[in-house]
């Protein structure tokens, strides 16, 4: 009977789960054995394994985080952490690995795929920052949970009539803070995308402090070159109004995946063992235009994506 292993890597996002489950599902139907790794490539390192049944991934499709723990390795990144990795796969006779997470993830998905070991990669990250496609497993669910955080935050800002910049994820990514400042109306959302001074920010405040409007509210990736506090107390210092931060941290990455997500994840769990199934390596499985495809590893880890300012433009529109 044909193992395909299956591990989670680098951060958690929600929705791994239900692609593990997928993957495990349709891999035992087409009469695969399905070998999950525990704790992403170190689990490889340290040969932590475990049989996965239809039992075992029962009710996890609503479960946030990852039944397989995760990590991010740094022995993997050695020769001597790839040779220990490559043997626990041959000794196991597997030569069909499953690897869910981020751009690292892929990068140590492409190391064992240049050394013989067939590599399907599924996209999960909340950070939405692998270009080559238009959605990571995670990211609706993060968005959904900061959309929910801003709003509460919201409450007191207008309560205290006080300015509020807001932290989220997304490496360097700005995709977070522009889809929820979006969606929450933020005022200003700050992403390495688009640069933006110091004076640009403080004066769209004083324009809408002199319409009346007392509270501003930013949302700031965490990949904007400005430290957040900093950036607070200099809004604060050029401004004359208060201006308080948060920064949302690891709440975004928990909590039960949205329907976007388990769809998605389930999708592509399946996808993963149908490229297994019939012969396809070395692919990273994405959706674009609403569309499943995959293509090379290297080619996905390097694809470019324009940014597109459309959606900046939307919320500089909708915030004057
Ligand atoms: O990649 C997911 C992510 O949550 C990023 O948004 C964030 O920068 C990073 O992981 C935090 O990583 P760690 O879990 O190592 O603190």
């Amino acid at each position: 009977m044909k193992r395909i292993g299956i591990l989670t890597s680098g951060g958690d996002s929600p929705g791994m789960n239900a692609a593990i489950r997928a993957a495990t599902r349709s891999g035992i139907y087409k009469n695969f054995e399905i070998i999950g790794f525990e704790r992403g490539f170190d689990g490889l390192i340290q040969g932590y394994w475990k049989c996965l049944s239809t039992a075992s991934v029962s009710e996890i499709i609503r479960k946030g985080g990852t039944i397989l723990k995760t990590a991010r390795s740094k022995e993997f990144m050695t020769v001597k952490g790839l040779q220990k990795a490559l043997h626990t796969l041959h000794s196991l006779e597997i030569d069909s690995l499953i690897i869910i997470g981020g751009d690292g993830s892929f990068r140590g998905a492409s190391s064992l795929s240049a050394e013989g070991i067939h590599v399907i990669g599924i996209p999960g990250t909340i950070d939405n920052d692998l270009n080559y496609t238009d959605f990571t497993i995670g990211f609706d669910t993060a968005l959904n949970t900061v959309v929910s955080s801003i709003e509460k935050i919201i409450d007191t800002s207008l309560s205290h009539e006080c300015n509020t910049i807001i932290e989220v994820m997304g490496r360097k990514c700005g995709d977070l803070a522009l889809y929820s400042g979006i969606c929450t109306g933020a005022d200003q959302i700050l992403i390495p995308e688009e640069e933006m001074s110091l004076e640009a920010i403080v004066q769209k405040i004083n324009v809408e402090n002199r319409r009346g409007k007392l509270q501003s509210m930013i949302v700031k990736a965490e990949g904007y070159p400005m430290e957040t506090t900093a950036l607070a107390r200099a809004i604060s210092q050029e401004t004359g109004t208060e201006t308080r931060s948060a920064v949302l941290g690891y709440l975004q990455r928990g909590g039960e995946p949205t329907a976007a997500d388990r769809l998605l994840a389930s999708q592509m769990g399946m996808e993963a063992i149908r490229l297994i199934s019939d012969g396809v390596k070395n692919r990273c499985i994405g959706i674009q235009n609403n569309s499943l495809l995959h293509l090379p590893i290297d080619e996905a880890i390097h694809y470019k994506k324009r940014y597109d300012g459309s959606l900046m433009h939307l919320a500089q529109v909708l915030s004057i």
